[in-house]
């Protein structure tokens, strides 16, 4: 058995303070998603599909806030589905697709989910792949199922202020890494490095995610970006959920 497995709890919450130096509500904007989930199932435990959801974070806090719910999770990380498939055991679905492929759907275990969730994920999908990818989620919504997306998405109405935030938060995370507060998510994944036991899904990772190369595309839209796309895609209602800071969830309601 790879170490890691045996470590997965730690692993999960190593992942989870590295996460939080990004965002340290990340915890209360998770809280605000399940609340939407709440009340689009009456409290019944939903459905979930937890998209592009690394180590199951959301899936984790969905099972121990309505036992009863069925997670599916959903990424293209080899080490991140590791550490998913050990902290959620038989729990949840562990699905490994690409989202830039739109073939993703068909490797889930069932549609009509209740809520599609999805947390500092999209900024890694260039934009027209985002706006195919929305009308494709409120494809796998039951009638009244929500998709929300949390992510940084700046407000409009704050062009320099808005920067003035962000760079702020850029300077005290910076500050908490200089001081060793935090891992950032380079130097979390050089501290996975040094596990042997994920050797083989790194090697698998780095054919994915070359080294060096960022994942993930700078393009970070404003949250009427994503408003005016949710509507495209023809989701009867849409807003938003949860703010802090540069930091927001949008819903869609199928
Ligand atoms: C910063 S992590 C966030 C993980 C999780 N949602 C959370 O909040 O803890 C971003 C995730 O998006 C996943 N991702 C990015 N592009 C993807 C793609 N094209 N297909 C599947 N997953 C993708 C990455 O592998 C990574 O796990």
């Amino acid at each position: 058995m790879g170490a890691y497995i045996a470590n997965a709890a730690a692993w999960q919450e190593s992942f989870d303070r590295q996460q939080e130096s990004y965002l340290p509500d990340r915890e209360e904007r998770l809280a605000a998603m399940l609340d939407a989930v709440d009340a689009a199932t009456n409290g019944e435990p939903p459905r979930l599909l937890d998209l592009a959801g690394g180590t199951g974070t959301i899936s984790l806090r969905t099972l121990t806030r309505f036992p009863g719910a069925t997670a599916t999770v959903v990424d293209q990380d080899p080490v991140l589905l590791a550490l998913a498939r050990a902290s959620l055991g038989g729990r949840a679905s562990v699905v490994a697709a690409d989202l830039n492929d739109p073939a993703w759907v068909d490797a889930l275990p069932h549609r009509d989910f209740d809520a599609v969730l999805t947390a500092t994920a999209m900024h890694w999908l260039p934009g027209p792949r985002l706006t195919a990818l929305y009308t494709e989620i409120r494809g796998l919504l039951r009638t009244g199922g929500i998709f929300v997306n949390a992510d940084q998405m700046p407000d409009d109405g704050l062009p320099t202020f808005g920067k003035r935030l962000l760079d702020r938060e850029d300077e005290k995370r910076d500050a908490r890494y200089a001081a060793g507060a935090a891992l950032s998510w380079s130097a979390w994944w050089s501290h996975v490095r040094t596990d042997a036991s994920f050797a083989e899904l790194i090697a698998e990772r780095d054919r994915i995610y070359p080294p060096g190369r960022s994942g993930h595309t700078e393009w970070l839209p404003p949250i009427s970006w994503h408003l005016e796309a949710l509507r495209s895609a023809g989701f009867s209602e849409t807003g938003t959920l949860w703010r802090g800071g540069p930091d927001a969830a949008v819903i869609g309601v199928r």
